[in-house]
């Protein structure tokens, strides 16, 4: 063994003699004097090779990432380093074993390195020993500790629930595997594991968590991966308001396990409908103001035609005004909004600045009055941009919803130490898809109509609300849970409203129908997106930096080459007649 980590030993140890063990970060040959850092998982040490050093050559034929064990004696050092915990100190060694040597890494193994990601992923095994991913994997446990602990401590039972399953709908594609035994049959990878979870509570275990594995193929963006993990929990004999709090205690829980320092700031809560009027998203980022407002009554009589046409076919125009953004962006930077907003679906994107006078796109299509109106609705005062949107009231909200990001994130509104967490709650239970002409639920068809829209769902779907709950925080969705169908009957009207026919529904969700016949207790719950819970502690916005063995934006895995083909060899065994080799 070793007698110290390599962030162990200060001035406190000098005249030790100690035993250290690692990997050669950096060798600094002065000739008559060797200086190697050694690295180890938890820091750095700086060894010492004097000109009268018989161990020198040794020392000098060392090379990065070499393996060594060396035993010496703690002195102070001349030159001191501060960025460093045992900067005050260095070991003059007298004996050096090489436990292995190392091939020239391709890659630099330290916080900035400038390997392309690529690479990177390619040698995930040398990337990861970078200081910077081993804190993030670090992290990472720390944050699985602390929710095992927390839920363990409130009753909560965990499970670990079938990974070749059936498919469970979450809204993405399934990841299949073919049945070796039964030809043309397949598993899914579970989506979730929401019926296990809700089917535990048929069974009557009340309090049940996963730290889940779940699989979805579907388009892959900064803060989404393929295969990504859950804090999964599920509970009966409760209400929205009790999985609400159960569920802020955890994550107060865990943000204090990691900040060493109580964390208990409030939570909002925010309902749906407020949530799309005044940011344009369900995931809004509260951190800073630019909300939208709508100017469609204002504009109702307007001349100007792009206005006038949206709204007589029922569309909505809505601005929102950016501080000081009249001498902040020019006519080129307010060209560059513009391609953002189109990005999103907007035609256009007008704009008015309200500076010495007004100016701007649309300034000399609209009336003293109308500019009025919306500098006072806009709450725009000297030295404002103001920018108008008019489509549909989804491109509205979609292309200015995301102008206000992008604004906040360039012009620097947004502080990353603050934790805005809100709850989305009173969701519509469905919406509905021109493109396909059907109904879809917002959550999951499992999800409860609320009481006062249990007999007029069927009739009305779009006026249904669900008792549905998002937790969002900085502009993004952390978890989702809801409160759950428990009677067969609402189940299969869900089912209906979908379009799913009886058959369908037996077919695919028999099981779980028939389940709910057996005396369902009232049950609801939660899945967090762990990964992004750890991007947030973690400070960092690629999720592959929080998961060890990650896949790129394409879905593959650089290293192991996943996926990949297969030989012929391999696919016979999906031959019910092929005699299983394992087995004789
Ligand atoms: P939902 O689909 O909202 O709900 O997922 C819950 C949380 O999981 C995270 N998440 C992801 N993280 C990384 N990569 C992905 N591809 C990805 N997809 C989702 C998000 C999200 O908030 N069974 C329900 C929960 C329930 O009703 O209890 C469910 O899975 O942070
Ligand atoms: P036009 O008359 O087409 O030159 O448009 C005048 C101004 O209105 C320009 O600044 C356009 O960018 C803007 N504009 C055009 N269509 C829209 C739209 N749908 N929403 C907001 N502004 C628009």
């Amino acid at each position: 063994m070793y007698t110290h980590h390599n962030n162990a030993l200060t001035l406190n140890d000098v005249n030790t003699r100690v035993r250290l063990k690692g990997f050669v970060a950096k060798r600094r040959d002065l000739g008559n004097l060797v200086f190697i850092d050694l690295r180890d998982r938890e820091g750095i040490t700086q060894l010492a090779f004097d000109a009268d050093n018989d161990l020198k050559s040794i020392a000098q034929a060392l090379k990065n990432e070499y393996v060594i064990d060396i035993e010496g004696t703690v002195r102070e050092r001349t030159s001191k380093n501060p960025n460093l915990t045992t900067g005050d100190i260095e070991i003059d060694v007298d004996k050096v074993v090489v436990l292995n040597t190392a091939a020239q890494p391709p890659l630099l193994i330290q916080d900035d390195t400038d390997a392309l990601e690529e690479t990177r992923l390619k040698y995930r095994y040398l990337d990861l020993r970078r200081p910077v991913l081993q804190k993030l994997m670090r992290l990472r446990h720390q944050m699985m500790r602390a929710t095992r602990a927390f839920l363990d401590e409130e009753g909560f039972i965990e499970f670990d629930t079938p990974v070749l399953t059936a498919s469970t709908p979450e809204g993405a594609r399934d990841y299949i595997v073919p049945s070796r035994i039964h030809k043309g049959e397949y598993y899914a990878l579970p989506q979730s594991p929401q019926l296990f979870k809700q089917l535990l509570m048929v069974s009557g275990f009340e309090k049940y968590y996963q730290i889940a594995k779940c699989f979805r193929d579907e388009d892959l963006r900064s803060d989404r991966q393929p295969e990504f993990t859950q804090i999964d929990l599920e509970m009966s004999f409760v209400d929205q308001q009790t999985v609400i709090q159960t569920s802020e205690r955890l994550v107060k829980h865990i943000m204090q396990t990691v900040a060493g320092k109580p964390f208990d700031a409030a939570f909002k809560r925010m309902t749906y409908h407020d949530a799309m009027r005044d940011y344009g998203t369900d995931k809004p980022d509260t951190r800073f103001g630019m909300l939208l407002k709508d100017l469609s009554d204002i504009l109702k009589k307007t001349d100007f035609n792009v206005f006038k046409s949206v709204l007589e076919t029922g569309g909505s125009v809505q601005a929102i005004a950016v501080k000081g953004g009249a001498s902040a962006y020019s006519r080129k930077a307010i060209d560059a909004l513009t391609e953002e907003a189109k990005k999103h679906g907007a035609k256009g994107l007008a704009f008015l600045k309200f500076q010495k006078g007004i100016s701007g796109s649309v300034a000399k299509f609209l009336s003293a009055e109308e500019t009025d109106a919306i500098q006072s609705r806009t709450d725009a005062t000297e030295g404002d941009l103001v920018l108008i949107v008019a489509d549909t009231p989804a491109v509205v909200r979609k292309s200015l919803g995301h102008l206000r990001n992008h604004i906040a994130k360039t012009q620097n509104l947004i502080d990353d130490d603050v934790y805005d967490f809100t709850w989305i709650v009173d969701w519509p239970m469905f919406e509905y898809d021109e493109e396909t002409k059907r109904y879809y639920t917002l959550h999951h068809p499992f999800t409860r109509v609320i009481d006062q829209h249990k007999s007029s769902f069927v009739d009305k779907p779009l006026d249904a609300l669900a008792y549905c709950y998002d937790l969002v925080v900085q502009g993004q969705e952390l978890g989702g849970g809801s409160m759950r169908i428990h009677e067969q009957t609402m189940q299969q009207s869900v089912f209906s409203v979908l379009g799913l026919t009886e058959a369908e529904q037996r077919r695919r969700f028999g099981f779980f129908t028939d389940a709910l016949t057996y005396g369902t207790p009232p049950h609801g719950g939660i899945a967090f997106g762990f990964d992004r819970f750890v991007m947030l502690l973690g400070k960092t916005k690629n999720i592959r930096d929080v998961i060890a063995f990650p896949k790129t934006a394409s879905a593959q895995c650089l290293m192991t080459g996943a996926p990949s083909s297969i030989d012929a060899d391999q696919l016979t065994v999906f031959k019910p007649d092929t005699p299983d080799k394992t087995d004789v």
